[in-house]
């Protein structure tokens, strides 16, 4: 199967890397389409926008026509030989910042209506990055629910449909979760050995794997952000601190848990953790909290581990990665 290059580093494309396991179930989807919209959620930068140009690429490679959205960068490709598509696409993207945003998210569902109806294809595939952060996330059932509607009712028979999502771990997985509308799939960082083949890609001279392991979890964004960096951890723990808003008056609201969450995420758990600090954390893309079972299928991907106390994964809530856990350790002046 071709693999996509992407672009790393200014100046450095690589070939999407490792993930076999994720590169067969596109290719299920292909085979069986995806029964209900798939909404992929993870770690923030674990690499879903990647997995996302990667299955364009490859649904259309296995006949599918297919429109790949990215409306908060107010990117499209639309693999179709159709040019109005692509036309409309271009037109909505080129619309002025906020409308280009919606008008791109709306438009992915209808270019796929109209390449059944009007076009006659029998293999669709609508891939669409971030739509929530795009049409809002009040508006992420319904936008959900009309891909479902899509699957369900089409404007005319098909051979298969494909419908994806991506979103950033967060609130967006309680609002789609409430409805029976989609299929909410996890995705974890990278697996050991396929994180190396990215570490190694990085030119320069840099720390051991095992170090930048223990740091990032496999994580590629906080490769690359440690890279930006010249690999100085007190920078970028400084600059997590600072995004993920870890105030003084924040810290000093949930020191004990916070404290109790660096020795073990499990501790959050517990029946009287306060679910206020869980959300917040959340919300910060800090935790994942209700983790799936670690079985296969329901997983993107390689599921992470059970536990693994180093890299701060527990068995129902883990830290995004160490790094995450890292800013919030230092924010409460605890020793590493
Ligand atoms: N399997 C991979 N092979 C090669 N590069 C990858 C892979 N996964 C991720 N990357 C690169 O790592 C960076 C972060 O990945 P990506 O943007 O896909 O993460 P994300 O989960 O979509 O993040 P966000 O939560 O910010 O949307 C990107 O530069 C991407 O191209
Ligand atoms: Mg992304």
């Amino acid at each position: 199967m071709r693999r996509v290059r992407l672009s790393l580093l200014p100046g450095l494309e690589v070939e999407f890397t490792d993930r076999d396991r994720a590169i067969r179930q596109v290719e299920d989807w292909a085979r069986e389409s995806t029964r209900w919209p798939i909404v992929i959620f993870g770690p923030e930068g674990c690499g879903k926008s990647a997995l996302l140009r990667q299955a364009a690429a490859m649904l259309r490679d296995l006949g599918y026509d297919v429109v790949y959205v990215d409306p908060l960068h107010r990117f499209f490709a639309a693999h179709t030989d159709v040019d109005e598509i692509a036309r409309k696409l271009a037109d909505a993207a080129s619309e002025a910042l906020g409308i280009a945003q919606l008008k791109l998210a709306t438009l992915a569902i209808d270019a796929i209506k109209e390449l059944l109806d009007r076009w006659g294809r029998r293999r669709v595939a609508v891939l669409v990055d971030e739509a929530f952060q795009a049409v809002g996330l009040d508006k992420a059932g319904i936008y959900v629910k009309s891909l479902l509607n899509l699957i369900e009712y089409p404007p005319r028979s098909y051979e298969g449909i494909v419908a994806v999502v991506a979103t950033s771990e967060g609130v967006t997985r309680g609002e789609i979760g409430r409805h029976r509308w989609a299929h909410l799939t996890p995705m974890w960082n990278m697996a050991k050995e396929g994180f190396r083949q990215l570490y190694e890609a990085i030119p320069g001279a840099k720390p051991p794997f095992e170090d930048v392991w223990r740091l990032t979890g496999g994580n590629p964004d906080m490769l690359l952000e440690l890279y930006k960096r010249s690999w100085n951890v007190d920078k970028m723990v400084k600059a997590l601190i600072r995004d993920k808003e870890l105030t003084p008056g924040f810290i000093a609201k949930w020191r004990d848990w916070l404290k109790k969450t660096i020795e073990d995420p499990e501790a959050l758990w517990s029946p009287d953790a306060p679910e206020e600090l869980i959300r917040q954390l959340v919300e910060r893309n800090l935790i994942l909290y209700n983790i799936y079972e670690r079985e296969q299928i329901f997983w993107i991907d390689q599921p992470p581990p059970e536990r693994d106390p180093e890299l701060g994964i527990g068995r129902d809530v883990a830290w995004q990665t160490p790094l995450h856990k890292e800013a919030v350790r230092r924010a409460l002046g605890m020793p590493s």
